[in-house]
């Protein structure tokens, strides 16, 4: 690989995310992407799906992961990275009419998953589409055993982190204004969660 700051998930789950997101976005004209890493995914969504303008973002402190890859990739579609805690309020950037966000609710910790939908209940309009990836545990229960193993490293790592509940996540949504379209199962024991606000 190169030098630029990477993910080795990022570039497995690329591929099949991307899959779901050409026709889930197919007719959005703006990502407002929250968590962005290390830009992989900004940089082969946004040249992957051309009609689309992409926003990467990320926490002001971990701009430096960001930034690189994203000026390494170019491209007219991709816009600058932005800074963005989802715990600010207001949010300092406008949202357009489509959000995504991957392997992000598991690391932030549970009020800050509050606070990001308590941001999109004010900021986001009508006709807004959110797609959301990464593992949730349903009805309080792992779907996997690897998943249960993934849970036990991550309070390892920190005790704030952890699997959400689906049906938890999905309320905060609802409360928002957004219900669900779909709910993809993809490989590795994830999902990409689909919300509308109508
Ligand atoms: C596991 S990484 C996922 C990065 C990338 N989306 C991916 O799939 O590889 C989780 C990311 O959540 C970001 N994050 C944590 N708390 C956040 C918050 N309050 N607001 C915005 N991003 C946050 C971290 O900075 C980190 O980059």
């Amino acid at each position: 690989m190169d030098s630029l700051p990477f993910s080795q998930s990022c570039e497995n789950n690329r591929a099949v995310i991307l899959e779901v997101l050409r026709h889930v976005f197919a007719d959005r004209s703006e990502v407002l992407e929250i968590a962005s890493g290390t830009g992989q995914h900004a940089c082969h969504f946004a040249a992957s799906m051309p009609w689309l303008r992409w926003q990467p973002t990320e926490l002001p402190e971990s701009m430096a992961l960001l930034r690189p890859r994203c000026s390494a990739c170019g491209g007219t579609n991709l816009l600058s990275p932005k800074a963005l805690d989802v715990r600010a309020d207001p949010w300092p950037l406008a949202v357009p009419d489509a959000l995504f966000t991957a392997n992000s609710l598991h690391i932030m910790a549970y009020a800050a998953v509050e606070k990001l939908f308590a941001g999109l209940a004010r900021h986001a309009a009508t006709d807004v589409v959110l797609a959301v990836y990464g593992p949730f545990n349903y009805r309080g229960e792992y779907t996997s055993e690897s998943n249960a193993r993934f849970d036990q490293w991550l309070a390892q790592q920190h005790p704030d982190s952890a699997i959400r509940d689906f049906e938890a996540v999905d309320a905060l949504a609802a409360h928002a204004g957004f219900s669900l379209k779909a709910d993809n199962e993809m490989p590795a024991n994830n999902r990409l969660l689909v919300w509308h606000k109508a």
